[in-house]
């Protein structure tokens, strides 16, 4: 399905009848920006909200792509970081859409990572009863997953993404040369989720990231590596969110490493401790673990997982984290405050094989328990 268009862009559809969108992928598909949202929205303004780390480098040439196309943009910086995804903040980019004067027929752009994508997707969603809007994701982990799929949300004291939305984008560009300013922490923690799509469905893929995956990191306008890594996430991610758009099935298995990685991200206080990407990656191999315990999947397997993500310098377990983690105790009660428990039962995303994720609905909380017993002793 995926077509060359314009220069070396790749174009992955998104398929959701009159909600369908396009994701545009490229080194410097930025420059295509204006014209691209001319042809979807002709004499659409524009309402650009960004962070303040991502502004420095991309709000430029954002605004350029707009300029050449005709298009008047305002914008709003908010701070960079997960603060921002509270009503506060989300109150001050919907007063601010509304001052400028942004109406039905125009857009939003959300220019950033996730945390820009979920905040502003959320506002596009609220103001004036639902406004179009564009993601222009800028790391990693936003080019590979949050920009796609349409789950906007901000957080409540209650939990994470607890406030939300489903909202698709009219349009993604994933401009690849942004994730050059990146901070490298911040790309081996989004390098995590692209993995996630190998080990979810295609392990073919997750041998070629064993090969390849200096490539994607180095900052380079002539391998096509990264290009082609981010179309293949995008691809599949495309392809779930087509056929389980809500989340009632299938959608799930994206949550390979979720249970066990929310679990220890809490712990540490979702803080700079502890990224998402990394805490994911600890809770991937967790779930090869625990399902190689229960014989679903070779143990040979679960090492090479974590051989992977070790290589690439991710943590991979429990005994990674520094610092002080609570006990077993307050962790099983993270693991059960997750939204995938039911009637007592864990849902779990285990594994039959690298590239073969089940959802398993049936699992004893008391399995789990010894399970981690184990791991958190060896710290
Ligand atoms: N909606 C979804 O489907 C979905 C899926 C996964 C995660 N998320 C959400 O995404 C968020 C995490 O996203 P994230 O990891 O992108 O974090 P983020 O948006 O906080 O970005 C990480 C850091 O990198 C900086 N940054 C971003 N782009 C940059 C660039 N090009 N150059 C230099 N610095 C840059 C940011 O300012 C920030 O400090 C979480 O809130 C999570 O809940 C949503
Ligand atoms: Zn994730």
């Amino acid at each position: 399905m995926t077509a060359l268009v314009r220069d070396d862009a790749v174009v992955v559809p998104v398929s959701l009848g009159s909600r369908s969108y396009d994701i545009v992928i490229g080194r410097g598909v930025i420059a295509t920006l204006g014209t691209r949202i001319a042809e979807l929205r002709p004499d659409a303004k524009v309402f650009i909200v960004s962070d303040k780390n991502v502004a420095t480098h991309a709000m430029a040439p954002t605004q350029t792509a707009l300029k050449r196309a005709g298009i008047a943009s305002g914008q709003m910086i908010v701070p960079p970081g997960e603060s921002s995804k509270t009503y506060r903040v989300l109150e001050r980019v919907c007063e601010a859409i509304l001052d400028a004067q942004i109406e039905r027929g125009d857009l939003v752009v959300a220019l950033g990572g996730g945390v820009i994508g979920d905040l502003a997707g959320l506002a596009a969603a609220v103001v004036r009863r639902g406004l179009d809007y564009v993601q222009v994701p800028t790391t990693l982990l936003a080019q590979v997953d949050s920009s796609v799929g349409g789950k906007t949300a901000i957080d409540s004291p209650h939990g994470k993404n607890l406030i939300g939305a489903f909202h698709q984008p009219i349009l993604v560009v994933a401009d690849t040369a942004l994730l050059d300013t990146l901070p490298q922490r911040e790309f081996r923690a989004g390098y995590a989720e692209l993995v996630k799509y190998g080990l979810i469905g295609d392990a073919a893929f997750f041998s070629w990231l064993e090969m390849h995956w200096r490539d994607i990191f180095a900052v380079s306008s002539r391998n096509s590596a990264r290009e082609h890594a981010v179309a293949v996430a995008c691809r599949a991610k495309a392809a779930i969110v087509g056929r389980d758009e809500r989340e009632t099935g299938e959608r799930a298995l994206l949550n390979l490493g979720h249970t066990f990685g929310h679990a220890v991200e809490a712990a540490c206080g979702f803080s700079q401790r502890l990224l998402h990407g990394e805490a994911i990656a600890i809770g991937m191999v967790l779930a090869f673990e625990f399902s190689a315990r229960r014989g679903l999947v070779p143990a040979a397997d679960a090492e090479r997982v974590k051989r992977h993500f070790a290589e690439v310098g991710l943590p991979t377990s429990p005994s990674d984290i520094s610092g002080p983690l609570p006990g077993l105790d307050p962790i099983m009660e993270l693991i059960a405050q997750d939204k995938k428990v039911k009637r007592g039962m864990l849902t779990f995303i285990l594994v039959r094989a690298i590239g073969s994720a089940v959802i398993e609905t049936g699992v004893e909380e008391h399995e789990v328990r010894v399970f981690l017993n184990e791991k958190l002793a060896r710290r």
